[in-house]
């Protein structure tokens, strides 16, 4: 097809869900994205917070194409030598030594499954989530989705519930109490604004859980692994939730998310609790295997704090936030992003809970000539 039949095929023949851009995505190399006409761009979007070993990262790109030559699918009825690497090196890099894993696809289901998790360790049924938090868009996640603008198509299934209290993020812990079964909550509310957990929040959420009894949960779907800066975001401060959810990065690209839980909480897993048919599969957990190996030869955690050090140091006039490989700079981001690309080349991306706010996701391979590329772009960009 050529590529004005491509983009044509899209605006008539698939439901109108995405304003995309025009561009049409044919290749990628590291940071690097190429249109079909041949037109290169530099992916700071990183590809939608997934890109983190850039695109089309060649360990993971292989592993894959072995692994679907060896055996493309078996379901979780059998062992698969995959899914055992995959189980041991996510464990190894999660912040419990009794951690236990759950392979899914999806950051939503990954959140979902940790909800009903909570509710079946604690058997209690409500859920503190945050204003201004996001968490997928499927009715349990959207049930727990603090930005109304998300939550409004299900709101007659999903509000008002008593079962969802809202809390403010960064506030008081007041609401977590007796009855609640979870604290689902995100270390960096992407979405909703680039706001950023503090230290005092998130010691004041593990206090108030470890007082009343309910898992906290961090969504890490779009922070782990690595891209903070740390494995996992309470690494920063030493500081272990009772549950994780990550999907995004954790395949480089491939579809796949996880359930990560200490011990005493995955010990009230039965069989049965919990099913899906692809998650945990043979080329999903190869993907996450060759990921993470990725990630820790090239000593990700630091690699990520580096990128934020350069950034911020490329941007001393602008207002930059957030941790590691995602960074916000307040800007007015439409005009930005417009100018980013159409002048520059380069891809960055909006703040769906705020205007004035774009976001970075830098894929960790981006070089320092490149990195300088794109703050050469971002200096004459910004206002
Ligand atoms: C923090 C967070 N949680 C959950 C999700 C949902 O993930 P998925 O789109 O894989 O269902 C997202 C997606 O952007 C996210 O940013």
């Amino acid at each position: 097809m050529t590529r004005d039949e491509i983009i044509a095929s899209a605006a008539t023949r698939e439901m109108q869900t995405y304003n995309r851009l025009d561009l049409v995505a044919e290749r990628g190399e590291g940071p690097w994205i190429i249109d079909m006409d041949g037109t290169r761009y530099l992916d700071l979007y990183g590809g939608h917070a997934v890109a983190l070993l850039g695109h089309a990262p060649p360990r993971v790109a292989d592993a894959i194409a072995i692994q679907a030559r060896d055996l493309l699918f078996y379901s979780n009825a059998v062992h698969v030598p995959s899914r055992a690497r995959a189980t041991e090196r996510l464990t190894r890099i999660a912040p419990w030594p009794d951690a236990q894993v759950l392979f899914l696809n999806s950051g939503a289901e990954a959140n979902e499954t940790a909800l009903k998790m909570a509710r079946k360790a604690t058997q209690r049924e409500r859920v503190v989530a945050f204003h201004g938090g996001f968490h997928g868009r499927t009715l349990g996640a959207l049930a727990c989705c603090g930005m109304p603008k998300y939550r409004a198509p299900a709101r007659a299934w999903v509000d008002p519930s008593e079962n969802i209290l809202f809390g403010a993020f960064n506030g008081d812990v007041d609401g977590i109490d007796e009855t609640c079964a979870a604290v689902l909550v995100e270390p960096i509310q992407s979405m909703g604004g680039m706001h950023v957990m503090t230290e005092t929040f998130a010691r004041a959420l593990r206090a108030r859980c470890d007082e009343t009894g309910a898992l906290l949960i961090f969504d890490e779907v779009q922070t782990a692994p690595a891209r903070t800066g740390h494995w996992f975001a309470g690494d920063r401060w030493g500081l272990c939730p009772d549950l994780i959810t990550t999907a995004k990065a954790l395949a480089a690209g491939f579809p796949a998310g996880a359930v990560l839980a200490r011990g005493s909480v995955a010990a009230t897993v039965n069989p049965g609790d919990q099913g899906t048919t692809f998650g945990g599969g043979p080329v999903a957990c190869a993907a996450i295997d060759a990921t993470i190996a990725e990630l820790e030869d090239i000593d990700a955690p630091a690699r990520a704090r580096a990128i934020e050090k350069t950034i911020r140091a490329g941007l001393p006039d602008h207002d930059v936030f957030g941790w590691g490989a995602l960074l916000g700079i307040r800007a007015p981001a439409v005009a930005v992003l417009r100018k980013l690309r159409e002048e520059h080349r380069v891809l960055a991306g909006s703040c769906p809970g705020d205007p004035t706010v774009m976001r970075l996701f830098p894929p960790l391979n981006t070089s320092d000539d490149d990195l300088a590329h794109g703050l050469d772009a971002l200096r004459s960009a910004l206002p």
